[in-house]
């Protein structure tokens, strides 16, 4: 079993928690908790730098080894780091688990070192017809992020 760990930085309202594990060559569990965000959808995003020297936008576009288009987690067409959304509570807060196999934590295309990104917006999942649907799901600012780092 591989673990890793986001404490999500940057940003002094948003805070949360992000945890992933991995049994071999399995799928990679996700568990968050994240608060201060405003009700609501919020793309959420692994991103393909860990480097945090210029906040959350240093952190690289999208974690994408594939060299695919941005989509939903459950196309074939996706970035490797594109998790969809996560949905705030009225109070601001959010517990989620996602399970996803594009985002290992271990191999060539281990997301360890990376960052997760956070998004003041929706992720339109690729959907939205703006012209950063088909990169970004035009999510809007980065409103918190955290480098995925290996925990014991
Ligand atoms: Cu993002
Ligand atoms: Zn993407």
């Amino acid at each position: 079993m591989v673990k890793a760990v986001v404490v999500l930085g940057t940003n002094e309202s948003v805070k949360g928690t992000i945890h992933f594990t991995q049994e071999g060559e399995g799928p990679t569990t996700v568990t968050g908790s994240i608060s201060g965000l405003k009700p609501g959808l919020h793309g959420f995003h692994v991103h393909a730098l860990g480097d945090t020297t210029n906040g959350c936008m240093s952190t690289g576009p999208h974690f994408n080894p594939g060299g695919k288009e941005h989509g939903a987690p459950h196309e074939e067409n996706r970035h490797a780091g594109d998790l969809g959304n996560v949905t705030a509570g009225e109070d601001g807060t959010v517990n989620f688990t996602i399970v996803d196999s594009q985002i290992p934590l271990s191999g060539p295309h281990s997301i360890i070192g990376r960052a997760v990104v956070v998004h003041a917006d929706p992720d339109d999942l690729g959907k939205g017809g703006h012209e950063l649907s088909k990169s970004t799901g035009n999510a809007g600012g980065r409103i918190a992020c955290g480098i995925i780092g290996l925990q014991g």
